[in-house]
């Protein structure tokens, strides 16, 4: 509902904004594909095994609605086969079956940009960059960026196992839940936010002792990079993210001011093996989405970001047998103004009554007497100045002086 619509609207415009100076082009991917493309995400994960919504079509076809737009975007590169490396961005709803909470829906927006076809590590220091410069313009102060590498897919096995070991030792101490994930894939018992498995997580190994050589030299650029951007940020050991298909770098992006649980605005990394997966070419990827919803919270929580202006400028009071008032509304539209009125069969009182409610910050006037006279009132509605009259033809100069 406006006023929070309006602002959600302003924020996709200012990444849409900065999206587009980083070079990058809007795509819209569909919001449901068959499910093959979502299952790429991997198969231990929350969000293909208990999140997604999935349905049968009239053709038989077993189709699921987008939890994410990563891989349809890999999906759409695979098929149409763009200049390399592509820059993409995007805006739109994604679908999981989570148990919802405040910042945490069952229908939420994304905005996000991925870049598909290159390997460079500088590469990763810019979309990181897109994403901090974004949460700067809109203004919010305490959103900590958190940087990982999860190394190469070798690296990643070897750590795998060392933490299958470890958690296995300490299994009696998991919760039940992330006794589960350690059966299906340790590295996501990592990612559990359950306070009793907080302790054996803080203690586990990490990845940094794990790293080839190529891996840890390209994650050492990427942190350079940002250093010379003054862009702050903490390297967090533990981070991995709730999707499978990462490798190298990973951030995410946590808003201070909101409560732990839900406190992920955005985060991204890495996904060299995602486009071959989906049966495209060996082309690597990196990208991230910054949720909408919750980011928006982070600005009701830090007092930034207000709705931009909807209030009509202008409330016309026509108490004309005629068709002047829609007119002259009409008018006032096309200079630009945001212009309104009451229904013309309302008196002229009770259209005035509709005036001062309505946040405009002048009313123009015109009943049987003004129209003889060929003129129309103008009526300051807050602030200083009487009413006035002013020939037709000059109203919207009138008008426009006065808003000035
Ligand atoms: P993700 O971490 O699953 O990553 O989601 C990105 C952001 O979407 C989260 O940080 C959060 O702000 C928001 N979000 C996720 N689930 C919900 C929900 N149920 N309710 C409200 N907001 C939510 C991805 O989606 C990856 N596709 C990011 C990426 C792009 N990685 C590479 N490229």
């Amino acid at each position: 509902m406006p006023p929070d619509t309006d602002r959600m609207r302003a924020m996709v415009s200012v990444f849409a904004d900065e999206a587009t100076k980083a070079g990058f082009g809007q795509v819209t991917p569909p919001m449901f594909e068959d499910i093959g493309v979502f299952v790429r995400l991997g198969e231990a994960t929350d969000v293909v095994t208990k999140e997604l919504y999935s349905f049968e079509d009239k053709g038989g076809r077993t189709i699921a609605l987008r939890p994410e737009q990563t891989a349809s975007l890999c999906r759409v590169f695979v098929e149409q086969r763009p200049l390399t490396p592509w820059k993409a961005w995007y805006y739109g709803a994604n679908f999981r079956y989570e148990a919802s909470q405040k910042g945490r829906y069952r229908q939420f927006d994304q905005v996000g940009a991925e870049v598909i076809g290159s390997a460079d590590p500088d590469l990763d220091t810019e979309l990181i960059a897109l994403a901090a410069r974004f949460y700067e313009r809109l203004g919010l102060r305490n959103v900590r960026l958190m940087v990982n590498s999860l190394g190469d897919p070798a690296d990643r096995a070897a750590y795998t196992e060392a933490l299958r070991n470890y958690f296995t030792d300490n299994v009696a101490d998991l919760t039940e839940q992330s006794q589960e994930t350690l059966a299906r894939n340790p590295l996501r018992v990592m990612d559990s936010k359950r306070e009793p498995d907080q302790a054996i997580i803080a203690s586990a190994p990490t990845l940094a002792d794990f790293l080839s050589s190529e891996a840890a030299a390209a994650f050492d650029r990427v942190q350079a990079g940002l250093k010379v951007m003054n862009i702050p940020f903490d390297i967090e050991p533990r981070l991995v993210r709730g999707l499978d298909y990462y490798n190298r770098t990973t951030f995410e992006f946590a808003a201070e001011s909101l409560d732990a649980a839900q406190n992920a605005v955005g985060g991204g990394g890495r996904y060299d093996g995602l486009v071959a997966n989906l049966g495209g070419p060996d082309e690597p990827g990196i990208g991230f989405a910054l949720g909408v919803d919750r980011t928006l919270l982070a600005c009701d929580a830090e007092g930034v970001m207000g709705a931009p202006a909807t209030n009509p400028q202008v409330w016309i009071v026509a108490a004309t047998a005629g068709v002047e008032g829609i007119a002259i509304v009409d008018r006032l539209r096309l200079l630009g103004l945001r212009a309104d009125k009451a229904e013309s069969s309302k008196s002229m009182k009770a259209q005035m009554k509709r005036a001062n409610k309505s946040g405009a910050d002048v009313a123009v006037i015109i009943g049987e007497d003004e129209l003889a006279r060929g003129e129309a009132s103008i009526k300051p509605l807050r602030g200083q100045g009487d009413q006035h009259s002013v020939p037709i033809e000059q109203l919207e100069t009138a008008v426009q002086e006065y808003l000035e």
